[in-house]
């Protein structure tokens, strides 16, 4: 199960680097926490964590749009991709849960700022054990926490059971088919897309789609942090995420690491 205290410390140690870093070359902090989608043009981290929401909204697909929607965000983080959502689609309402609750008090903040906090609610819990009700979610989304979950297959469980009939799952996340090429392992609990896939269906979800945009993700994202730290003292964090971007532009171009976004169905 996850360990809160390494996950709470990681994040402590590590949020103010990647606002910094999403608010570089930008022209405002996206507030998320994720490595963003690089199509060719995108030149900044906000602006390709933008755009990864795009993509993320088109395979959410209708449960997004339906009156009164209402979607849950697993390890929604400071808030910035629940924020997006709430802002580019007035009706909706959103859950934030994370399992961390000094990440979930910003969040709170960064929706009040935003003028989205009447319609985000945050929730402290686990992945593996949601502290909500059966069947209440008309999609969830759940980006680039799941490589901290120890019990994927209790995760897929747990979201299958509180979505609706109907209802959409997306699921975004580095995917590893050679755990030895990773240079770090701590609290990183990787699986290959086939494995994914594999627990969706055993929890009873349907595969609606599957894409690996791991090429215009780990390339540029390096590149990015490489210039980024060149304007910036040499701190440990920019030592260390130096170190895990190249890690992951070499396993990217072995073809060893991948950048997957499943969509799953309830029927
Ligand atoms: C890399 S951040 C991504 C945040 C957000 N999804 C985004 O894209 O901006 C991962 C988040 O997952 C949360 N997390 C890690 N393990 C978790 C668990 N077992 N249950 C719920 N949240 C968890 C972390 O606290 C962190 O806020």
């Amino acid at each position: 199960m996850t360990d809160v205290h390494q996950v709470t410390n990681f994040y402590q140690t590590n949020r103010q680097y990647w606002r910094e870093l999403s608010a570089f070359q930008s022209e405002q902090c996206s507030y998320m926490l994720n490595f963003g989608f690089w199509p060719n043009g995108i030149v900044s981290l906000g602006d390709a964590q933008i755009e990864f929401i795009k993509l993320v909204k088109e395979k959410i697909g209708h449960p997004l749009t339906e009156k009164n929607s209402h979607g849950l965000e697993i390890g929604c983080g400071i808030g910035g991709v629940s924020i997006y959502l709430l802002k580019t689609n007035p009706a909706l309402s959103m859950t934030g849960l994370d399992i961390v609750q000094s990440q979930l008090n910003i969040a709170e903040t960064n929706a009040t700022l935003a003028g989205v906090g009447d319609r985000f609610q945050a929730q402290q819990g686990s992945s593996m054990a949601l502290p909500l009700t059966d069947a209440v979610f008309d999609f969830s989304v759940c980006i680039e926490s799941s490589f901290h979950y120890e019990d994927k297959l209790k995760f897929f469980q747990e979201v299958f059971r509180v979505t609706k009939p109907g209802g959409v799952a997306v699921i975004a996340d580095i995917t590893c088919t050679d755990l030895n090429a990773l240079r770090f392992k701590d609290s990183h609990f990787f699986e290959s897309p086939a494995a994914y896939i594999g627990f969706a269906e055993k929890a009873g979800f349907d595969v609606l789609s599957q894409e690996d945009i791991g090429v215009s993700v780990f390339p540029q994202l390096y590149q990015h942090i490489l210039n980024y730290n060149h304007t910036q003292a040499r701190t440990r964090e920019a030592k260390y995420w130096s170190l895990i971007a190249n890690n992951y532009k070499t396993m990217s171009q072995q073809e060893k690491i991948g950048y997957h976004v499943f969509a799953f169905k309830k029927q």
